[in-house]
């Protein structure tokens, strides 16, 4: 029983420009429209040797083969399924589906291809554990399997549920800047139903001005789902108080984005596997900002990206004096969150 090992070399990848911070940072400075960094594609010479392909399934199959081709299984060894080993428990819009395509690279990580943890809850009963079994990759003895649960740092219950369930569980958070996460959300929210009440306030006006206007002056307790994710301090105290400071992992969006390697690297320390991941698995598409997986086994330089719309999301228009509004609106909750966290990002600047 054995596979084992093709050159490396070749594997690069895509960070997708999903996070768009570098905008808002254009936007504070400078007052420039939301979405000229994607309008305006650069060109290189160094690209116009690569053969871009733009399928998430291809990234993904790409993504399994070099997978597949750096793991050796071990002698008497079976692939189970098992309740989660990690979980990213956050948050939407921040890089949660990069995050662990990628991490699904090396060798010892193991993820699905859809890898969302169905909604619901994680009562302690064994049909429950069933259920969520049947949604994990099968895995081996030496592999971690990872989920992704991409509300759960908001929601109030899961710390414990989580800990019922798997108490040894490692959890890592991707979190970005909250303005231009929510900013991102609510794009998406323009193009989406509106589902409950209290979206539709800030889905229904057009204005973002007013939509913000509005928000600023809402109860937390009554924040729409959207605003709510952007908010990380109360999250992270719940799990700290649950779980202990070496199996939480928060990543920084805009960091894993532009420096995939270093945010890997710490990946692999925190679960406690081997060292794999290296620049030689990068290639950066400079046309979109995003990172690309190099077509293994080819020697005609071709990347495989996520599809060419990601990271274009920033089509809502808000001005500079509403992005101050919304940044200071956050700024007492982010200061928080660094305090819990001990570690400051780049985001009040
Ligand atoms: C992506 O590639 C898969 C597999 O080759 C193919 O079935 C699918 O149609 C492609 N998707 C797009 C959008 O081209
Ligand atoms: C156990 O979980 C299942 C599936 O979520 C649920 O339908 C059932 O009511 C639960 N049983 C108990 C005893 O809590």
């Amino acid at each position: 029983m054995k596979k084992m090992k093709s050159n490396t070399k070749y594997l690069y990848f895509v960070v997708p420009g999903v996070f768009s911070l570098g905008i808002v940072y254009l936007v504070l400075s400078g007052g420039i429209q939301y979405n000229t960094l994607y309008e305006s594609p650069q060109t290189s010479d160094a690209l116009k040797d690569w053969n871009i392909i733009y399928n998430g399934t291809l990234l993904r199959e790409a993504i399994m083969d070099i997978h597949n081709n750096n793991y050796e299984v071990r002698e008497e060894d079976v692939c189970i399924k098992t309740l989660p080993d990690c979980i990213i428990i956050g948050v939407g819009k921040s890089g949660t589906r990069e995050l662990i395509d990628f991490m699904s690279i090396h060798p010892n990580i193991v993820s699905k291809s859809n890898p969302y943890l169905i909604k619901g809850e994680l009562q302690s009963n064994n049909s429950e554990y069933s259920r969520v079994i049947r949604q994990m990759p099968c895995r081996y003895s030496d592999q971690i399997n990872t989920i992704k649960a991409d509300t759960y740092l908001q929601r109030k219950e899961k710390p414990a549920e989580i800990f019922a369930m798997n108490h040894r569980v490692k959890l890592i958070a991707i979190v970005r800047e909250p303005v231009s996460r929510l900013i991102s959300d609510l794009t998406m929210l323009t193009k989406v139903r509106k589902t409950t009440e209290k979206d539709k306030y800030i889905s229904n006006s057009k204005d973002m001005k007013k939509r913000i206007e509005h928000l600023v002056n809402i109860p937390y307790e009554n924040l729409p789902v959207q605003v709510y994710k952007s908010i990380y301090d109360d999250g992270l105290e719940r799990y700290m108080k649950v779980f202990n400071k070496n199996q939480i992992l928060v990543i920084e969006s805009n960091e894993f984005k532009y420096t995939p390697v270093n945010v890997l690297k710490r990946v692999e320390q925190f679960l406690g596997i081997k060292s794999f991941f290296s620049n030689e698995h990068f290639v950066l598409n400079k046309q979109k900002g995003f990172y690309c997986i190099p077509k293994p086994d080819t020697y005609t330089k071709t990347m495989l990206c996520y599809t060419s719309a990601r990271g274009r999301s920033n089509r809502v228009q808000v001005d500079k004096k509403d992005l101050e509004s919304l940044k200071e609106y956050f700024r007492p909750r982010t200061e928080r969150f660094f305090k819990l966290l001990g570690r400051r990002f780049d985001w009040l600047n």
